[in-house]
């Protein structure tokens, strides 16, 4: 009918791709953008700056909230991002609110890793570092320990209160969440294993373990200094090989983030929602179902093959996977065991190869 036509007429034809970009080693390198990476975004928005082409950031790293990481990399990459366009290691750890919600949580990483958890609702997440201050002597080194290990603006560690907001010498923490790379290893490894093998009450025997939940499980990645550094996994390694050694059973543990195709089912699910109403704001019936849409191709621009590519290859159609060469993969052709379906040199370049082939 002419209303159909008229409304499908002033709708922006609906782009058949999206993308998801890694952050660490595509985008930026510690917070410096790599390339001009930001040019590359720029290109995702029309003149007037809104949004032209569906893209959300698909990240293993984290530490504080979706929101703030959102205004943080609009500061730096001059684009506007909304918070939902922000999947960090930890955004799973939502859907575990109605097992944990009311549980007392311990949360652990550099940032703000308790507060990540309380914006998700989880009612008593409690740092790892607030926990073991309620603890005397828990870490003998602690007084060897001469630089500070208060984070620069977590509300809950630099508010530390000799009694504790929750009690912590009965209560039992049912839950340990590494919400992004550990800042004091040592420390975090004797607490964990001192929560984990006494079913959540240090000084405790017990045979039920606590859950544990890792963000991701990234061996190395790349940050600012030239070659790879250390990431979450190679924590992981360590607390289960000590934790192994240490105890009769051993840990159990589930970890998040890219390459499970968990991650890529919901980035596909939320490039859906970024849906572009059309310029009286108004959505298409045809928008509003958005299991009509499906898209032709997904592009996952990242760094690192055996986490990046590895998890779009996984995922299968209608991923296609995009690798770089401004992180942890420097070859020339492509990686032998997690070939790409393209390599290039540099985020822009993706850019432009994605924007020819989409004509
Ligand atoms: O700690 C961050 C690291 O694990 C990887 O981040 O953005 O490369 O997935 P990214
Ligand atoms: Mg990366």
């Amino acid at each position: 009918s002419y209303r159909v036509l008229a409304q499908l007429h002033s709708v922006p034809k609906r782009p058949s791709f999206g993308i998801a970009f890694d952050i660490d080693g595509v985008i930026l390198r510690g917070r410096t953008p790599i390339g001009d990476s930001p040019k590359a975004l720029r290109r995702l928005y029309d003149d007037s700056g809104s949004l032209k082409i569906p893209y959300l950031f698909l990240t293993n790293g984290g530490g504080i909230p979706e929101s703030r990481r959102a205004s943080e990399l609009s500061q730096l990459l001059g684009v506007i991002i909304a918070p939902v366009q922000v999947v960090q290691g930890h955004s799973p750890f939502k859907n575990l609110l109605n097992r944990f919600e009311n549980e007392l949580v311990v949360a652990t990483g550099k940032g703000e890793p308790a507060v990540v958890m309380s914006e998700y609702g989880f009612k008593k997440a409690v740092s790892l570092d607030e926990y073991a201050s309620y603890f005397n002597s828990i870490d003998p080194l602690s007084p060897y320990k001469t630089w500070t290990t208060k984070q620069p603006c977590d509300e809950h560690t630099s508010s530390i209160a000799s009694v504790p907001r929750f009690d912590v010498t009965s209560e039992r923490v049912k839950a340990a969440f590494v919400v992004s790379d550990p800042v004091d290893w040592g420390r975090d490894i004797q607490v964990l294993c001192d929560i984990l093998r006494s079913g959540g009450l240090p000084g405790e025997k017990s045979q039920h373990q606590p859950h544990m939940y890792f963000a991701a499980d990234d061996l190395e990645y790349q940050a600012a200094f030239p070659s790879e550094r250390l990431g979450m996994g190679a924590f992981r390694i360590a607390l289960e090989s000590i934790f192994n050694r240490i105890h009769h059973r051993p840990l159990e543990y589930t970890s998040f983030g890219k390459p499970n195709p968990s991650v890529f089912e919901n980035a596909e699910s939320i490039l859906k929602q970024l849906q572009l109403p059309t310029s009286d704001g108004d959505l298409n019936e045809d928008y509003k179902d958005m299991k009509s849409h499906h898209f032709e191709t997904l592009y996952m621009i990242g760094d690192n093959p055996s986490v990046d590519v590895k998890g779009a290859r996984q995922a299968g159609h209608p991923w296609f996977s995009i690798l770089t060469r401004t992180g942890v993969f420097r070859g020339k052709e492509n990686h032998t065991d997690y070939p790409a379906d393209h390599v290039v040199d540099t985020v822009e370049e993706a850019m432009e190869y994605i924007l020819q082939r989409e004509g």
